[in-house]
């Protein structure tokens, strides 16, 4: 990245804006020749990733990303990630759909491997809710977080959903059914599966990973209070157990004599001694974490996604042989889902900043970054607005009808804001100009009625930087993520150092006894 040329290209911008002159020939031809000095400048980085951070945007389709640029700063300005030199696209789909879920694309992403619908860490030999064969190891696919662990690097995750949400489940655990977040959820047909929440305590990986933040006391610990400010999440599970996960997890680290801490709001978080914590737990709600726009921060409320990710990155930072970070935007996908087109905009900003906090942290010649999502969403962009125009404002008037619409609308979903007013033998499309169409509690009207905003089937955008990002070039598969993380990493198939060293040694060894024994025996002959 040059962000000079991105200030110079800023500034010129900027000057046109403010003296009002014509966008003319000379302009643009400016605009490409900067852009083209700076592609020019771009080498491949061939180092080896010594660290490896990996940034999420559930939900977060190419046209997010697009109204969200232009909500954050305008047509001509960049998110945080956009100007990264290498780009590609990837192919969403599952094993069995089209139109994919979180659970079988994180699967992708972080274990390489495509697999079925609502499935997390499992290959697609296991149907979806399958116990029983989903306690078959061979069929558990292992991800860059253990095979960061296998490397000896230090690893870790945050989160604005639950910890045990679909996303982040499937870099640790192996769960025939996304919804086995906690016991409760569990159904008794299937108890001899462990839930996704005990997956991430007791079990490897997840008990090794270093650094755990988001939200999700309710499917950790049993029975926590229905908080004013911190609803239980009526839709996920609500554990009854008895357990306490999170004393369980403060237990092991003090069994094994690590330095750990457990912090539960932003005073706590804040006072966390990065220099001398090694296992940081951070859960800071029942459900998941608040919207952004909502949130408290206060001492006692909720930290941003760029709060949590410095954080994690301080205590990653001291592993001498490296680290592995993923950070989940999660809420995104959350605001689509209800039809919030403002609230979606402002997570992505949020998850922008994020990413801008982390890039002035980080050497990009020994650290890769990806930035991309796991599916796309029902959000459309449309209707030959101005240039300039508020986002989240009004196109135009239907050229059919005469009824206002606006810039951002939804496909399927609407069933907050009722797009229509159904009569006996009609159904007449609602004023929108009736309404605040920016307000972070506005739904935009949606086409198809359905009970949410639906995902998407198209291709998301991969953006990287640093060492082998320019693997990401052309169309991809969505699994290819995980085999150029290895790749650029020398980690899984691609670590030839500690076990695979010992093993080669002790091959050659057994050659020389072998060829030794057989010198002698020839001489005993
Ligand atoms: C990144 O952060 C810097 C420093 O706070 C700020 O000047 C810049 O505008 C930010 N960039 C983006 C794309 O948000
Ligand atoms: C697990 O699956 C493999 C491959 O299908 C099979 O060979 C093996 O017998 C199974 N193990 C058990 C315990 O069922
Ligand atoms: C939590 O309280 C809210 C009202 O504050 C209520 O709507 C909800 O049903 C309660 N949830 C549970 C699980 O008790
Ligand atoms: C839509 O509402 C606006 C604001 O009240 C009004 O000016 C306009 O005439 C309405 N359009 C239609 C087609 O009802
Ligand atoms: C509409 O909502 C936005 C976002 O909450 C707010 O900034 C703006 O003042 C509201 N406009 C009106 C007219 O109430
Ligand atoms: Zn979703």
């Amino acid at each position: 990245m040059a962000p000079n040329t991105m200030r110079r290209l800023f500034l010129i911008i900027c000057i046109t804006m403010i003296t009002n002159a014509i966008e003319d020939m000379e302009f643009w031809r400016n605009v490409a020749r900067d852009e083209l000095k700076e592609s020019l400048t771009y080498r491949w980085n061939t180092n080896t990733a010594k660290n490896v951070i990996l940034f999420v945007g559930d939900g977060m389709s190419p046209d997010t990303i697009t109204a969200s640029r232009i909500y954050h700063r305008g047509e001509e300005s960049y998110l945080s990630w956009e100007k990264f030199p290498h780009v590609g696209l990837l192919k969403t789909y599952d094993v069995d759909k089209q139109v994919p879920d979180s659970a079988a694309t994180a699967t992708a992403l972080f274990s390489g491997v495509k697999t079925n619908y609502e499935v997390v860490g499992l290959d697609a030999n296991i149907p979806l809710a399958d116990c029983k064969s989903s306690l078959n190891s061979t069929y558990h696919t292992d991800t860059i977080i253990s095979w960061a662990q296998d490397a000896g690097k230090a690893t870790g995750f945050v989160t604005t959903t639950r910890v045990t949400h679909a996303t982040p489940a499937a870099l640790y655990a192996h769960c025939p059914d996304r919804r086995w977040e906690c016991e409760a959820k569990v159904p008794k047909t299937a108890s001899n599966c462990k839930d996704i929440a005990r997956q991430l305590i007791e079990d490897e990986p997840g008990k090794k990973i270093n650094v755990i933040m988001g939200g999700g006391r309710q499917v950790l610990v049993s029975d926590v209070v229905n908080g004013t400010n911190d609803p239980i999440d009526t839709y996920a599970c609500y554990s009854k157990d008895g357990r306490n996960l999170i004393s369980d997890w403060s237990s092991d680290k003090k069994l094994l004599g690590a330095s750990y801490a457990v912090v539960q709001n932003n005073k706590e978080l804040s006072e966390v001694d990065t220099e001398n914590t090694d296992f940081l737990l951070g859960i800071f709600s029942n459900g998941h974490l608040t919207m952004d726009y909502a949130r408290d921060q206060s001492p006692e409320g909720q930290p941003s996604l760029e709060e949590m990710t410095v954080t994690a990155l301080k205590i990653l930072q001291k592993s001498k042989t490296g680290y592995l970070l993923m950070v989940e935007g999660g809420l995104i996908d959350f605001a689509h889902h209800r039809g919030h087109a403002a609230q979606a905009l402002q997570e992505t900003t949020r998850f922008s900043d994020a990413i801008n906090a982390t890039l002035s942290m980080i050497d990009t010649t020994d650290t890769l970054v990806i930035v991309t999502s796991d599916h796309t969403h029902a959000l459309s962009f449309n209707g030959y607005s101005d240039r300039g125009s508020n986002i989240l404002g009004i196109a135009q008037k239907s050229r059919y009808d005469g009824i206002p619409y606006t810039i951002l609308s939804y496909s399927t979903g609407g069933v907050n804001n009722m797009a229509y007013k159904i009569g006996d033998r009609e159904a007449v499309r609602i004023n929108v100009s009736l309404y605040n169409t920016s307000d972070f509690t506005y739904s935009q009207q949606a086409a198809i009625i359905s009970d949410e905003a639906y995902h998407g089937g198209g291709d998301v955008a991969v953006y990287a930087l640093g060492p082998y990002a320019h693997l990401f070039h052309s169309t991809h598969e969505q699994n290819f993520v995980a085999q150029v993380i290895a790749y650029a990493a020398k980690i899984g198939e691609y670590d030839s150092s500690a076990a695979h060293v010992i093993y080669m040694n002790s091959n050659i060894l057994y050659l020389i006894i072998t060829v030794v024994l057989v010198q002698i025996s020839w001489s005993l002959i």
